[in-house]
């Protein structure tokens, strides 16, 4: 039986490779096409990031696309201070030999999205929203054969991490957030609300490298890198697995909880620009457009994630 179509629209970034591991080592899932996005780091780097992991992955049979190198209006802003100018630092791995998909992302996303019949592929965007902003702009047509959006982004009672009032994702591409929970797409958004919750652990780390195999100490040599900037900065004991959140939704969503919501985009005032409003207590009256994840099982969650990672 095979898994669950999805598209990962990505900008790695350690976290987001992790969750690439998580979803190529997952048969709930099929992963159809991993789209990349100017995000933590510049496109060019998203790109090869994206096909070093495939190949880490032994899935060079992945197809992989490149996106927007820029936001659809603000200038790009980038995150080497967390990720490192790789976008991939804390582990040594070899220039990747598979190739570049000739096509655009935002034109493999429409094109996927017309030959496969409605409702059967789910995209998971875990960087700035631009690439799927894009498509829908392109063809308005694809908004009822999305089965769902599955997102990592915005933030609401924990605040913002590029702002007070934004998340990275969102605060880089505004307008494409706004264009996508405007859409009338089902859409599932994990905040930085959930993704918090999701703190590496010393104990995590040793049992990546107890696996003594080469995608446990790559992901143990990323892990290690890129908790480092939120534990000085939010003097968590362990920096925050944003992306893998997503992927885990998708099989298990059981060790998640939240509530459907309206949420809606700051995408004018320099103050909170990208926020994410998240109506928690229904007191706008406006439709709910968004399941918006607010708790997760941290044990759960990083068993599950170790124990995939282990069979790669
Ligand atoms: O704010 C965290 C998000 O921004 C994650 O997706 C991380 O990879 C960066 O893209
Ligand atoms: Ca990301």
């Amino acid at each position: 039986m095979s898994g669950r179509p999805i598209i990962i629209d990505t900008d790695p970034g350690q976290d987001d490779a992790v969750a690439l591991l998580l979803a190529l080592a997952s048969p709930e899932l099929e992963v159809r096409g991993i789209t990349t996005v100017a995000g933590n780091v510049p496109l060019p780097l998203t790109s090869r990031n994206a096909r070093v992991v495939c190949e880490l992955a032994g899935r060079a049979d992945v197809a992989v696309c490149a996106g927007a190198e820029r936001p659809l209006v603000r200038p790009l802003v980038t995150a080497e201070y967390v990720h490192g100018r790789t976008g991939l630092d804390g582990a040594d791995l070899p220039e990747p030999q598979m190739p570049l998909q000739a096509e655009h992302a935002a034109d493999f996303l429409v094109r996927a999205l017309r030959e496969e019949a409605p409702g059967t592929i789910t995209l998971c965007p875990l960087g700035p929203l631009t690439n799927i902003a894009l498509a829908l702009q392109r063809a308005p047509e694809i908004v009822p054969r999305i089965r769902e959006i599955v997102l990592m982004g915005g933030g609401f009672f924990e605040g913002g991490n590029a702002t007070p009032a934004a998340e990275f994702n969102i605060y880089v591409d505004p307008q494409a957030a706004d264009i996508v929970f405007t859409s009338g797409v089902p859409l599932t958004m994990l905040p930085l609300d959930v993704t918090h919750q999701a703190l590496i652990k010393p104990r995590h780390l040793e049992r990546l490298r107890a696996l003594g195999t080469r995608v446990g100490d790559a992901v143990a040599g990323w892990l290690e890198f890129f908790e480092r900037y939120d534990v000085e900065k939010y003097g968590l004991e362990g920096g925050p697995l944003h992306d893998p959140c997503v992927i885990a939704y998708l099989f298990h969503p059981e060790i998640f909880s939240g509530r459907r919501c309206n949420v809606r985009i700051e995408a004018s005032s320099e103050l909170t620009m990208g926020m994410t409003v998240v109506d928690w207590w229904g007191v706008t009256g406006l439709q709910p457009n968004c399941t918006v994840i607010r708790r997760l099982d941290s044990e759960a969650f990083f068993d599950l994630l170790i124990e995939r990672i282990a069979r790669l």
